[in-house]
């Protein structure tokens, strides 16, 4: 069997990521390699794609092959890396014109340690997020030594049927991260607190849910749309000693701007820490 695309931990997200790939045809299924944990996880994945292609466990001999592929998606957690780095068996030698390519999905790993770890690879640091599942997410994409143009395109390709891809350096990832990844956990939260509001207020649960999603997603069009700056479409809202303004004073008062802001700051921190 001839393989030419391996992803290493097929989880949540590398599921999403080679789905869209399939649907796009960017490989054919008999191409893919799938390596999983777990013997027990094998039929697990499987039962995720509406195409078969070879899965197999990390124990399983037939996996090794995966580090001789030209290309590779690896999508396991942080804490795993140590042991992908014992399986790692490459026979490619460095030397070779262009080496091949391992996209790391791994929140917080450096391409220094990518580097440092398979160095007969030319590493990738890609950070997508959770809306990549509907299409709408972004993607930051940080490139290691040795990636060729070809290679970035290739890359660049993976990521757009699911995401808007921006090509950061490095030392922004930990930034872009934090308003990105962990942006829609963020969000649900205040859809939520808005949606409990509405409910304490009066409306029914379902209404308020709808109406939460509806008004958020009709302010993000008219921002877009007419380019208005958030303090512009704020002021156009607020009308004097209405409505509108003593929630916003509420608002400041009880700081929700300042722990956004802090929010933000808190996760790029931890991002820094963790890797
Ligand atoms: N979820 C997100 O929103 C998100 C966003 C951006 C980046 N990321 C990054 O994506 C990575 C994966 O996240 P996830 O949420 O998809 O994790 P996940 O669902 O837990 O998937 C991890 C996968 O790795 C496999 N695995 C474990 N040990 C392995 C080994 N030795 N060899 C090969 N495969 C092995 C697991 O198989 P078993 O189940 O059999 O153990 C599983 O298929 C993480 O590093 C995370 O930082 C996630």
């Amino acid at each position: 069997m001839t393989f030419s695309f391996g992803v290493i931990g097929l989880g949540k997200m590398a599921q999403l990521i080679l789905r869209s790939l399939l649907e796009a045809d960017k490989f054919k299924s008999e191409e893919v390699l799938g390596v999983v944990g777990q013997p027990g996880s094998v039929q697990r994945a499987a039962k995720c794609f509406s195409t078969d292609f070879h899965i197999v466990d990390a124990k399983d001999p037939r996996g090794n092959q995966v580090w001789d592929l030209p290309v590779k998606l690896l999508a396991v957690k942080p804490q795993q890396l140590t042991q992908i780095k014992e399986n790692c068996t490459s026979s490619i030698n460095s030397a070779s014109v262009q080496k091949p390519l391992l996209i790391s999905i791994l929140a917080g790993v450096k391409l220094d340690r990518l580097q440092t770890l398979f160095p007969s690879h030319a590493c990738v640091r890609a950070v997508p997020n959770t809306p990549a599942l509907v299409n709408s997410g972004v993607t930051g994409l940080s490139w290691g030594d040795d990636v060729s143009v070809s290679q970035q395109r290739l890359v660049i390709e993976f990521f757009q049927p699911i995401s808007k891809v921006y090509e950061l350096p490095e030392d922004q990832l930990d930034a872009f991260l934090a308003l990105t990844s962990s942006g829609p956990a963020y969000l649900a939260l205040v859809s939520e607190a808005l949606a409990d509001g509405a409910v304490a207020a009066g409306l029914p649960r379902h209404l308020s849910n709808t109406l939460t999603h509806a008004t958020i997603e009709g302010t993000v069009r008219l921002l877009k749309e007419k380019e208005l700056h958030p303090g512009q479409l704020k002021d156009m809202v607020a009308s004097p000693a209405g409505t509108t303004i003593r929630a916003l004073r509420h608002l400041e008062k009880e700081g929700v701007r300042s722990a956004l802001i802090e929010a933000v700051v808190l996760a790029a921190k931890r991002s820094r820490e963790l890797s």
